[in-house]
């Protein structure tokens, strides 16, 4: 990024901060807007009031009374103004900040999932959250350097009437800070993505300290200790970078703290030397005090617009990425669904995690996936919700073609209970309610979705219901391995697609409620088509058709009867159950 860019970047940040600002709080970028106005003519207007003062300073008083007043009050509107507006500005960024979080917190939530946990988007996500607070102060730094410049052309003029030299010194004073801050702002841009992905994955080891399942862990480990010796690693190699950028900032603040002094310097000699009388040289050497006061506020003010602009390029960049447009529908219905020779080759990888996989499911059926740990069944159910994209092969909802679909579209014919299901420490409507991407359910709804995942019984007994915070880390109650995993499959219940992909849906709950919930599954099984991937034989024994998957390929199919009169692979895996 060359000066120049950096100076186009920093109009167009404080263009878009200005107008969202202006777009969600604008009475607030108002009273911003008129302290920092009061605030950039009084240093004017004290240099005018000086040089009254000190040509009536040996008359009577009722020739020095009057600019006395007037430059008291300028000094008393100076201080409280000062104060206030700060205020108010940090008042207005912290509203800012809110709105441009929830907004950054919207694109994350409508990322595609296959961008969703990648080590880019990561990095991206992390960098955007750390510029939060910046990009909220940002309006009301633009509007303080607005005033600087006010206050620079206002001293300019009032100085100009005392010696033009140093009126235009004045002025010129405010550029090596400028140009300081733009070399800021390009070091800033390269650091953006580095430092954004040290601080999150020194963030993740926190989280792992803090969450409550892995805290657990490790403090019975008693090996706490070692994560967050990690945590600090990282952080370290975050600051590093931030460091190296920091100390070459303190040598060209240095520099151009000269510069300015230079230049502030040779406009006192303009006023000292083109000053006629002791009224000219007083006002004059005001108002360069007043130009030293504000190159500082001046520099910190536009070195927030310039070193900000990278961020929120950087911000819009990101969530003008994320379409907001295709919304998850859920579809009413879907007749077949069929997987014709997927072969599937994970990044990185030599060897396809499937080979030539081909399985089809009509509504009414429970088809079931099997296969030892790694055969394949998540690739292939990945590959088949199109969060995977096959080297060859289709996949066809109702016959036709599924990336024909957008994928959120696409998305919206299946429920999908994954093998890693979200445990999340809401109210239990809350935690259910997520099955439905708008979110909207009855409390009826719940409760129906609840009892067919059998966790209708439990919910019962905890104190508040559906009301219920969940998750003793924020003083809820705790729930076992099994009542989580039913709270899951409960929102694919409440979902209700035409398509369920049930990934290991009992893999943590007793034997008894497994075998209840199959059978709730048996007995609503026409209303829908449903995949189910299980490692327990007796499961098995009602479906139409089960697939055994051994090192990505299909090795026999058939129902469960055929399949162990067989006895070839499928009675290999399940000899010890079936026995
Ligand atoms: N994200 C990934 N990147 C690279 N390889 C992967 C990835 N996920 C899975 N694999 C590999 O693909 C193969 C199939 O994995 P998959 O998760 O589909 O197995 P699975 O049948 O679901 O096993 P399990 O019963 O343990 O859930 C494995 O060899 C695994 O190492
Ligand atoms: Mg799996």
């Amino acid at each position: 990024m060359t000066r120049v860019d950096a100076f186009r970047a920093a109009v167009d940040a404080s263009v878009y901060s200005v107008r969202r600002a202006w777009g969600y709080a604008p009475t607030w970028l108002l009273r911003v807007i008129v302290g920092y106005l009061v605030l950039a003519v009084t240093p004017a207007a004290q240099v005018l009031v000086v040089s009254w003062l000190v040509e009536t300073s040996g008359g009577t008083p009722r020739e020095f009374v009057p600019p006395l007043v007037v430059l008291t009050v300028l000094l008393g509107l100076g201080q409280a103004m000062e104060q206030n507006t700060n205020l108010i500005g940090q008042r207005t960024a912290n509203r800012l900040r809110a709105r441009y979080q929830d907004e950054l917190m919207r694109a994350v939530a409508a990322l595609p999932p296959q961008r969703v946990g990648q080590a880019q988007t990561n990095a991206t996500i992390q960098g955007c959250r750390s510029s939060l607070p910046d990009l909220g102060r940002l309006a009301s730094s633009v509007v303080a350097s607005a005033g600087a410049l006010v206050t620079a052309a206002a001293l300019c003029v009032s100085v100009w009437r005392i010696s033009p030299v140093a009126g235009v010194l004045v002025v010129a004073a405010l550029l090596p800070n400028l140009l300081v801050f733009a070399w800021d702002a390009k070091m800033q841009d390269a650091a953006f993505v580095p430092y954004g992905e040290w601080e999150r994955r020194s963030e993740y080891a926190v989280e792992q300290l803090v969450g409550q399942r892995t805290a657990t862990e490790l403090a019975t480990l008693g090996s706490g200790a070692v994560v967050a010796e990690v945590a600090d690693t990282r952080r370290r190699t975050a600051n590093a970078i931030l460091d190296r950028i920091l100390v070459l900032l303190t040598r060209t603040g240095t520099i151009s703290g000269g510069g300015t002094a230079i230049l502030l310097g040779g406009a006192l000699a303009g006023v000292v030397v083109g000053g006629s009388g002791g009224a000219g040289i007083a006002a004059g050497i005001v108002g360069v005090l007043s130009g030293v006061a504000a190159t500082r506020s001046a520099g910190f003010s536009f070195g927030d617009l310039i070193s900000f602009a990278p961020k929120v390029r950087a911000y819009r960049q990101f969530v003008e990425s994320v379409s907001h447009s295709v919304d998850t529908q859920i579809r009413s219905d879907a007749q077949s669904v069929d997987a014709r020779r997927l072969t599937v080759t994970y990044p990185g990888s030599t060897e396809p995690a499937i080979r030539e996989l081909s399985f089809s499911a009509e509504k009414g059926q429970i088809i079931a996936l099997v296969g030892v740990n790694g055969a394949g069944k998540t690739t292939a159910i990945n590959t088949v919700l199109g969060l995977l994209e096959p080297d060859a092969g289709v996949v066809a909802v109702d016959g036709v073609d599924a990336t024909a679909l957008p994928l959120a579209a696409r998305l919206g014919y299946f429920g999908l209970l994954t093998q890693e299901f979200g445990r999340y420490e809401f109210t239990v409507r809350d935690t259910i309610r997520i099955g439905r991407p708008d979110g909207k359910a009855t409390d009826d709804e719940i409760w129906q979705a609840l009892d067919s995942a059998h966790a209708g019984d439990f919910v019962r007994r905890l104190g508040d219901g559906l009301d219920t915070q969940l998750g003793s880390q924020f003083g809820g109650v705790g729930l076992s391995g099994g009542q989580w995993q039913r709270l899951a499959l409960a929102r694919i219940y409440l979902r209700d697609a035409p398509i369920w992909i049930l990934d290991e849906p009992t893999s943590a709950i007793d034997a008894e409620a497994e075998q209840q919930i199959f059978a709730e599954l048996q007995r609503t099984r026409s209303d829908r088509i449903t995949i189910v991937v299980s490692h327990r034989a007796w499961t098995l024994k009602g479906m139409d058709h089960i697939y055994v998957l051994d090192e990505g390929r299909i090795v026999e199919h058939g129902t469960y009867e055929q399949l162990i009169t067989q006895q070839r692979r499928f009675s290999q895996i399940f000899a010890e159950q079936v026995a």
